[in-house]
């Protein structure tokens, strides 16, 4: 390399694991396509679902894309430890649960200490934790005649949806809302909050490459 030549920025390499619609996959990709999320790029995309939207749409995309099916795997660890292998191999450095239906083992989790992030569509800890998914959220929220919902960012720990806040979206539920109303009016403003926390997380590891300070 000559000497006005500068070398290419690191960027975090972001393994994103997805189940279904994969509608943030897509808004992080935007987000890093815009410019609005330069620090990172997606290394891979992980599915436990060869048929999840959210894998077809990375592969239309070009990205690279892997499908590990549970029933090849006798257990939970020895699924998460071929995961493990796969992201190690790929020089992962932050993994992104976008909408992943499997409850992460601590053979992942201790290998990526505060490095796995998720997105759950309520304000943690109010309606978190197991059987807590999808429109499951939206009709408890409802039925409970909340005033307001939202959604959270956090780091994934061993208890589940239980991990440090990193950031929450509010969002007002009117009287006439029903799950599905609530549902898109939350995904709405996923789709800003999970970019603009892996912008804030990526920023963080690559100042201090050895571990996110969580605050
Ligand atoms: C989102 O509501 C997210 O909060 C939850 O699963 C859903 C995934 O949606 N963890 P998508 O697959 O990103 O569209």
């Amino acid at each position: 390399m000559s000497l006005n030549q500068t070398p290419p920025l690191k960027k975090i390499r972001l393994g994103i694991l997805v189940s279904g619609r994969g509608s943030n996959l897509k808004a992080i990709f935007q987000a890093i396509e815009s410019g609005e999320l330069s620090q990172v790029e997606i290394a891979t995309v992980i599915s436990n679902r060869p048929s999840a939207q959210g894998l077809l749409y990375a592969e239309e995309k070009g990205l690279n894309t892997t499908v590990f099916r549970p029933k090849l795997f006798p257990h939970r660890e020895a699924y998460d430890q071929a995961l493990l292998d796969y992201l190690k191999q790929q020089g992962i450095d932050l993994v992104i649960l976008a909408g992943y239906s499997r409850i992460i083992t601590p053979v992942l989790i201790q290998a990526f200490p505060q490095r796995i992030l998720n997105i759950h569509p309520s304000l943690l800890p109010a309606y978190g934790g197991k059987g807590m998914l999808g429109m499951a959220v939206h009709e408890a929220v409802i039925a409970a005649g909340e005033k307001e919902s939202g959604c959270t960012v956090h780091v994934v720990t061993e208890d589940v949806d239980a991990g440090p806040i990193l950031g929450q979206r509010y969002v007002p539920v009117q009287p006439d809302d029903t799950s599905e109303r609530l549902a898109e009016k939350v995904l709405a403003q996923e789709h800003s909050l999970y970019p603009e926390i892996i912008s804030r997380v990526a920023a963080a590891l690559l100042n201090q490459p050895k571990g996110v300070t969580v605050q």
